[in-house]
């Protein structure tokens, strides 16, 4: 069984031992650095982070750390879907030995589960975004129920995408679900 916990004294340790397979570690951020960020968030008042271990009974699998945002008119995702809230998925992985066994599917849906009853505020939407070329990421997010958006912008600069480019690996893509 998948469960979401908060992040303790007890599993902190556990937390920053999770390693991603080699390969993959350009596709997400470390969890030491995520968690510096939700020391940051929360010492520069804005909304607590929503940071939670991943268990799969009593052994932690995974991080997951999301964030509430309120968009401007301007935005792509009010423009094209009129969201005016959105929760963000800002950092998802599974350690690498426990990949491949749908414990990756499972939290996400307890995720989508948690964020359907709006934590910190009502919202229209989930959205994240990923590199394209990160083929477990795409077919894990399609899995439960997320649809690309149509953008796609260069994951370094931000810049939009030219699609004459053919160094693909540095383009990434956004995707939602409806709330
Ligand atoms: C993406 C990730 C979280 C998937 O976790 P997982 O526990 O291995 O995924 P699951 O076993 O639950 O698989 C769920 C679905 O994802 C897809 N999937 C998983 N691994 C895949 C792979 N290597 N290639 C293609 N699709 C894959 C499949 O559609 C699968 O459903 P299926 O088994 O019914 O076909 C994991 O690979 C990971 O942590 N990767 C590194 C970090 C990362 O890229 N995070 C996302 C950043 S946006």
């Amino acid at each position: 069984m998948i469960e979401l916990r908060k992040i303790t004294q007890d599993n902190l340790r556990k937390v920053l031992d999770l390693k991603v397979a080699s390969g993959q570690d350009g596709y997400v951020d470390s969890n030491i650095y995520r968690l510096a960020w939700a020391y940051v968030k929360e010492t520069n008042n804005e909304k607590p982070p929503l940071v939670f271990a991943i268990y799969h009974h009593d052994k932690v699998v995974g991080l997951v750390d999301m964030g509430f945002f309120e968009l401007s008119e301007t935005t792509f995702l009010f423009e094209e879907f009129g969201d005016k809230a959105t929760y963000g998925i800002n950092h998802f992985m599974i350690e690498h030995k426990y990949q491949g066994k749908g414990f990756g599917k499972q939290a996400m849906q307890k995720v989508i589960e948690f964020l359907r009853t709006f934590p910190q505020g009502k919202a229209d939407a989930i959205y994240l975004s990923y590199w394209k070329t990160n083929e477990a990421a795409r077919g894990l997010y399609a899995s439960v129920g997320f649809v690309e958006t149509g953008e796609i912008w260069d994951g370094q600069t931000g810049e939009s995408w030219d699609p004459e480019r053919e160094d693909i690996e540095r383009a990434e893509v956004g995707a939602r679900l409806g709330l």
